[in-house]
């Protein structure tokens, strides 16, 4: 038994670095930092309207969702080869391992590089060799989750699916992204259906500026099993009373939220709210190279700011990452004995 309330408040940052964790929550691409931006242009010989590091870094003051989406896809236009997008996931993997991520679910946007020329099979190529290295050397278990940009069409992201099926067996599942407002779940539905029937794993984007209808339909029409965000939802009881029931996880970005002005601060974060609606909640890092930090950087922001979390909401947080996410079950009971671990020897 672990006796939490024995666990002094100075010793939480300690412990939120050193428990192992599952990051569900990270765009491959937006762990993509300035000083790799610039040295793939120059390998690549791409032009960057940014003269430097330094200029390109000012210009990540965002108001909202889609001025930072603007700038995450242009950042993205130096990746071009297979081992462009190798070296992006190996450097997240290398970061991940330092934060104790035992495992990493990657979201990534295929359409933001086939729309540009480059093939599908270069980027499930480079990344899937990350994810075979992160394994051997780092002892990070990383898998992929495609991604479909929402505010394209659903038969672009039917031609999406079509061009990875020969890849199948490289992804663990399918996500919605980009901008949330006017592109609602249900606009995927047939889309998301047929990936049901491949038995791939679902998820979507849904309540981070979008309404709690937003995560109902995602809930009810598109029927997935993860919600990314998620926080609008405790404006609705009812749907808040479902997600505990169901206990559907909602892969949480502290970080993000206050970036994208989704709050005004950290202090004014929900997070603490959530856990204690007995809601499955994660902590993640969305786009980590953009937002300020990696996943124990959220970790420590969202602690530091809210004093109502205690170390069993850290323990909880943690267990809550490895419920949620789509490993087997060896490996979740695992990783929930190294948890106790670290809990039990500080
Ligand atoms: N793509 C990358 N980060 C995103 C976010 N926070 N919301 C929607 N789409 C994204
Ligand atoms: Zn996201």
């Amino acid at each position: 038994m672990i006796d939490f309330d024995a666990i002094p408040r100075e010793r939480l940052p300690a412990l939120l670095q050193a428990m192992p964790k599952a990051e569900l929550h990270i765009h491959i691409e937006g762990s993509l930092e300035p000083e790799l931006i610039f040295a793939l242009a120059q390998r690549n010989g791409v032009a960057l309207p940014y003269p430097d590091v330094e200029a390109l870094r000012a210009a990540y003051a965002f108001t909202d969702l889609q001025s930072f989406l603007d700038i995450y896809y242009a950042g993205a236009s130096v990746l071009l080869k297979e081992e462009d997008f190798f070296d992006m996931a190996m450097a997240y993997f290398r970061r991940a391992a330092a934060d104790n991520v035992v495992r990493a679910e990657l979201f990534f946007d295929p359409q933001t590089h086939t729309d540009r020329g480059v093939p599908i099979g270069t980027v499930i190529g480079g990344l899937i060799r990350a994810c075979d290295t992160a394994r051997r050397e780092l002892g990070v278990d990383g898998a992929l989750i495609l991604c479909f940009l929402r505010h394209l069409s659903e038969e672009a992201a039917l031609a999406t699916l079509e061009a990875a099926l020969p890849y199948r067996d490289r992804f663990i599942g399918v996500g919605l992204d980009s901008s949330e407002r006017g592109n609602p779940p249900e606009k995927f539905a047939r889309v998301f259906a047929r990936c049901s029937e491949l038995g791939l794993h679902l998820v979507a984007h849904a309540g981070e500026e979008g309404p709690p209808a937003y995560i109902w339909s995602a809930l009810d029409v598109l029927h997935v099993e993860r919600i990314d965000h998620g926080v609008a939802c405790l404006a609705d009881p009812t749907l808040v009373a479902r997600l505990a029931a169901e206990r559907v996880p909602l892969t949480v970005c502290p970080l993000s939220n206050i970036k994208l002005c989704v709050y005004p601060a950290m202090d004014a974060h929900n997070l603490a709210a959530l856990l204690d609606a007995g809601l499955c909640a994660t902590v993640n890092s969305d786009d980590p190279a953009y937002f300020g930090g990696y996943i124990n950087q959220n970790f420590l922001e969202a602690f530091a700011a809210l004093p109502q979390l205690t170390a069993r909401h850290a323990h909880r947080l943690a267990a809550n990452s490895f419920e949620a996410s789509f490993a087997d079950s060896e490996s979740k009971a695992r990783w929930l004995r190294s948890l106790d671990k670290v809990f039990a020897e500080n």
